[in-house]
């Protein structure tokens, strides 16, 4: 019987439970997995690993070694990502589609390519790869839409254990010149351009400039667009023409479970992103596991993920997750509300998906536009929803379980990190319970906690990870050792990771395990529509402007992307505020870092709040701008400053500001 329209949760009391249509179908529904995957936690990975994937040798030395703060898991086992997500399904599945795109244009037809035809182009990639003299643990920057050959290159890269480095699209030329220096990178693979709300957005024209800087050795170009890009013979190849006469077999390279998979940039504390480090195996494994446990992901299942591949819930999920398990993926090229706000419904009717997988900034952007759309689809196929990126409201829940799910399905609200690889933390759908506005549980065998500033454990303060460790742990930060201690295991020891968040742990709870609701960052990165940025990227591309003296950026709550980036500055003698100047201000951080990081608002101020030896104290601009109590102001060494900051910016919280 179909399971199409089925309920799969039951209320009690506000809140929800796996229905006995999901206890029947889901994988996990015994609650004492919990303690059952703690008895031997590192049994446990060795157990999921040996089934989930298939190994070329799964006779590793030690399944785990732990040097706080350094792990190694599996080593000397061998194994191969891009295997795993094609070779092994071949023979069973070789017709099933494994992806199906479809294109933003909708006069374009959709394209699927089943495991076969993956299969071969990956294989043919691979080939190309190596033509241009790619290989094992050379670093290769992508700056690509979401196209088919984008998961070609990504799989070809595994498949010959050349590391990608993808950067999203909205981030900007110079921000890929940056990354691919750090990565030390002399191959980009981009597209032409792509479609975004009916437009061609192009990637190669602008970024030419980019690459004659960093020098780059060749340019691989995909076209999708027909824009005819300037082409710089000897360089720059349009991926047609490498394809064409290729050899077509390129064999898997068994790697060692510990070499590094990928490299993914992200946003930290500092100007400079880290180019975050996973391993082969231990993603591997991780990735598996939370696909198949997290989203009960059944092999006929077809994934609807919304996640672009720039990030790290596109490659985990988007892309490596439901092909792991020899499932179908569905990747759009566009824009949600292109040609009209109920893109992402006509999709999810339109190919029957059984997941899926957004962020809350997204939804929100859709209640407010769209709110009664979904009604018009038929989203019965739909099995689970989820969330990802950033806190979920009880508001925009409560629309997404009703609106979307039909009040049928679970949604589980996935707390992770790009450094943790892959979800750790949730409701697991034949579990549950799911509770609008709280995350989860720590998934078996993980241990998080909540800590006070002195590491004592306690109700409301930072969420950290304590032993044992998931495999899919990130292995530090590219040619940055210090770095990788300093961000993650400083503050509470080289035992003890700290997230940057903040969370409470609340009354509910299941098999012994409370359940974790997540605030926020604590620390100066933001989530600006469910994208994350560090602050002091924005300042140093504000600090470019010449009229800028000093600049400090905050996350400002926005009602559609939870947050924007706030820039207060101070100018230089005799530079006069104005619109002009704003307009630099915007155009500096765009091109510096990328329409992402758009500031949603930029004041000009006369001073900054900051500590005695200088250093600006942003915390007060935050509460300044979120009307909160800022606390003992005394801590500033210029407390009388704060009056006319909150003056500037229509400050109507709790605490008088004024009278330093
Ligand atoms: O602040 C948390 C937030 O996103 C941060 C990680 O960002 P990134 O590495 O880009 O990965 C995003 C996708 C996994 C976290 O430190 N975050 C992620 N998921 C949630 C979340 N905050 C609340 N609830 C979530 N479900």
């Amino acid at each position: 019987m179909s399971d199409k329209g089925k309920m799969w949760v039951t209320e009690k009391d506000g809140i929800y439970w796996p229905s006995e249509n999901m206890k029947k179908k889901a994988f996990i529904t015994n609650p004492d997995i919990f303690e059952e995957a703690k008895e031997n936690p590192v049994e446990f990975w060795a157990e999921r690993a040996r089934e989930l994937i298939d190994w070329f040798d799964s006779d590793w030395e030690r399944t785990n070694e732990w040097n706080p703060p350094f792990f190694k898991w599996f080593e000397g086992g061998k194994v191969n990502l891009s295997y795993n997500c094609l070779d092994r399904h071949i023979e069973d599945k070789g017709d099933k589609p494994a992806i199906i795109w479809e294109p933003e244009p909708t006069d374009e037809e959709k394209e699927v390519l089943t495991y076969t035809e993956l299969h071969k182009g990956v294989q043919k990639f691979a080939n190309v790869l190596k033509e241009l003299g790619v290989g094992k643990g050379d670093a290769v920057t992508f700056w690509m839409p979401m196209i088919p050959e984008t998961a070609m290159a990504a799989l070809a890269c595994q498949r010959i254990g050349a590391w990608h480095s993808i950067v999203y699209t909205a981030f900007s030329p110079e921000a890929v010149r940056k990354r691919m220096e750090d990565a030390g990178s002399d191959l980009l693979i981009t597209a032409d351009g792509f479609y975004r709300r009916g437009k061609v957005m192009e990637l190669k024209n602008n970024i030419n400039d980019a690459l004659d800087r960093v020098e780059a050795e060749n340019c691989i170009v995909v076209n999708r667009a027909d824009t005819e890009p300037t082409m710089v013979e000897g360089r720059d190849h349009f991926l047609s023409d490498l394809m064409d006469g290729v050899e077509e077999s390129c064999d898997a390279e068994p790697l060692d479970a510990e070499d590094i998979g990928f490299l993914l940039y992200t946003s930290g504390t500092t100007g400079k992103p880290k180019g975050i480090k996973h391993s082969v195996g231990g993603y591997l494994v991780q990735a598996a596991l939370s696909m198949k446990w997290v989203f009960d992901f059944h092999e006929d299942d077809v994934f609807y993920s919304t996640a672009d591949i720039g990030w790290i819930t596109g490659h985990t999920y988007t892309l490596y997750g439901p092909l792991i398990h020899g499932g179908t993926t569905v990747w759009y090229e566009g824009s949600p509300d292109y040609p009209d706000l109920d893109r992402w419904w006509n999709i999810i009717e339109k190919y029957g998906a059984t997941q899926f997988y957004t962020a809350p900034t997204a939804l929100r952007m859709l209640i407010k536009h769209g709110r009664d759309l979904p009604e018009k689809h038929d989203l019965s196929s739909l099995r689970i929803l989820g969330s990802v990126g950033e806190p979920i409201d009880p508001e925009t829940w409560n629309w997404y379980f009703k609106k979307v799910g039909g009040g049928r399905c679970p949604i589980v609200d996935t707390y992770w990190q790009t450094e943790t690889g892959g979800i750790l933390l949730t409701s697991l759908p034949g579990l549950g319970p799911f509770v609008p506005g709280v995350a989860g549980t720590p998934l078996p065998p993980m241990n998080y906690d909540i800590l006070d500033i002195d590491g004592n454990p306690t109700e409301k303060g930072a969420v950290v990870i304590k032993e044992p460790f998931s495999p899919g742990m990130l292995r530090g930060v590219y040619k940055n050792p210090d770095k990788y201690k300093e961000e993650y295991w400083s503050r509470y020891g080289e035992e003890i990771y700290f997230t940057g968040d903040e969370g409470i742990k609340t009354e509910h709870e299941i098999g012994g395990q409370k359940l974790f609701k997540i605030l926020g960052r604590m620390d100066d990165v933001m989530e600006v529509a469910g994208h994350r940025l560090g602050t002091a990227e924005i300042e140093d591309a504000v600090q470019e402007v010449e009229e800028v003296a000093e600049a400090a950026v905050v996350g400002k709550p926005h009602d559609v992307k939870g947050q924007v980036p706030a820039v207060f500055t101070i100018l230089i003698d005799g530079a006069e505020p104005s619109e002009d100047l704003k307009g630099d201000i915007v155009r500096s951080v765009r091109r510096e870092v990328g329409p992402v990081a758009s500031p949603g608002e930029i004041y000009f101020v006369s001073r900054l709040p900051e500590t005695e030896s200088g250093k600006v104290i942003r915390r007060f601009l935050r509460a300044l701008l979120k009307d909160e109590e800022l606390g003992d102001m005394r801590t500033a060494n210029n407390p009388e400053c704060l009056e006319e900051i909150a003056d500037i910016v229509g400050y109507n919280g709790p605490q008088d500001v004024s009278g330093y």
